[in-house]
Formats: structure tokens, sequence, C-alpha cells
């Protein structure tokens, strides 16, 4: 055990994987905080966008990161007072994520800002690395996925039902490219950790995922 005692579920996985609304709602069901570190690459990749910084330009877009101002209020995301929940769930701040989130000076930058989350009574981690590199001694470790059709078919259903148009090819591929992006980067890449509990949800609804999820945890805190 670290010198700081307050239990961490880690949850890492690729893009579209449900990782996200499962450790949603496996934190409120603990009582436990909860960090989308995804979205703080996202938030990176819009400012970097706003103030017409390239994504390559590593360290042009490190060097905003300590002036920007996060906040997280329920389900709502502030960047410098400015609600940005929406603008950063777009696909091309997806993207844009995806290439800043490559820069090792973005990863340290960023370092810090997801340590200050571990708070009691615990907290829910979800992104790429939380328990590689960001929360090692985390109590549970999930490395949660599914097939990238089954990824691609979630995210076309759920364009059709926001009324959106949406091309299921063109999904699969932008998520294929995620995947070898996220997982090909020399830095923090996405990949399973060797004590993580791999949880394929192809075949699960999200409340599946969500009980395979607290067996885990309870399993760990035995
Ligand atoms: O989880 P998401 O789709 O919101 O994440 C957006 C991008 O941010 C993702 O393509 C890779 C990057 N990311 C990362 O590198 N490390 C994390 N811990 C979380 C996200």
């Amino acid at each position: 055990m670290s010198s700081n005692p307050t239990p961490v579920i880690a949850i890492d996985g690729p893009s579209a994987s449900g990782k996200g609304t499962v450790a949603q709602i496996v934190a409120e069901k603990l009582g436990y905080h909860y960090l989308d570190s995804g979205a703080l690459y996202r938030i990176v990749a819009l400012a970097a966008f706003e103030q017409d910084i390239h994504w390559e330009a590593e360290q042009a877009v490190a060097k905003i990161i300590p002036q920007l101002t996060i906040q997280f209020e329920h389900d709502e995301i502030y960047l410098n007072d400015a609600n940005v929940s929406e603008k950063i769930r777009t696909e091309q701040m997806g993207q844009g994520a995806s290439k800043v989130a490559a820069h090792p000076l973005v990863r340290l930058a960023l370092i810090d800002l997801q340590h200050s989350f571990r708070k009691a009574p615990g907290l829910v981690a979800d992104g790429r690395d939380m328990a590689t590199v960001i929360f090692p001694d985390a109590e549970t470790k999930i490395f949660l996925t599914a097939s990238a059709e089954v990824r691609a078919e979630r995210r076309y259903k759920q364009l059709i039902n926001k009324g959106l148009e949406a091309d299921y090819q063109a999904i699969l591929k932008d998520l294929q490219d995620r995947d070898a992006r996220d997982s090909e980067r020399s830095v923090a890449p996405l990949q399973q950790a060797h004590d993580a509990t791999l949880l394929d949800t192809s075949h699960l609804n999200i409340e599946q995922a969500v009980n395979h999820v607290l067996q885990a945890i309870a399993a760990t805190q035995q």
C-alpha cells in the first residue's frame, strides 16, 4: 500500500468501449469520485485549437496547460469558466485528443492534476494509462474492451438515435485509426496492465458490465 491509502479503481480501455458509462455508474454506486482522464486530453486539444496551436506542436501545446482552469461540476465540464461539455465530445476533438496525448510533455503536464482527483472515500479513474502509469497502486484494475466492430456499431446507433447522420464504415475506420495511435505511441500506450482483469463487453450490456466490475472490486477487497 502506498502512503496514500485512498482506494482507486482503474478502468482502462479503447475508445467507445463503454468504459466511461460503466465507470460513472460504478463511481455512483460506490459513492466514489470519478476522473474522466480522456476529457482532460480533449480539453487540451480544444484549447490548442482555439488558440491556433497545431496539435503536433508538442512544446507549444504543453505550454498552454498550466494556464487552463478546468472544473468538473456534476456532469458538466468547464474550461476557463466556459461550459465545454458538448464541444469536447466531437469526433474532431477525439482525434485531436489522441494526437496531443501522444506527446510526453503533454502527459507530464497532466499528471499532478490527475493525482489530485484521488480523494476519500475513493476514486474511479477512467482512461488509457490509469492502471499502468497514473495509479499503478490501484486496488482494482480493469481493462474494459470490445471488438472494433461492436464499438463502431454502438457509436453508429448513438448518432442515429440522436437524429444525426452516420456512416458505419467511416466510424469503424476512425476508431481503428485512434486505436492504432493510442496503442502504438511510445509513451504510456494503451495496454492492459499485467495485473488487470480483462473484461470484454462485446456481448454484455451496460448493467452486466457494471456487475462484472463490481464483482472484480469485491474480489480485490477480500
Ligand atoms: O476516452 P476518450 O475517448 O475521451 O479519450 C480521448 C483521447 O485521449 C484518446 O484517444 C486517447 C487520449 N487519452 C490518453 O491518451 N490517456 C488517457 N488516460 C485518456 C485518454
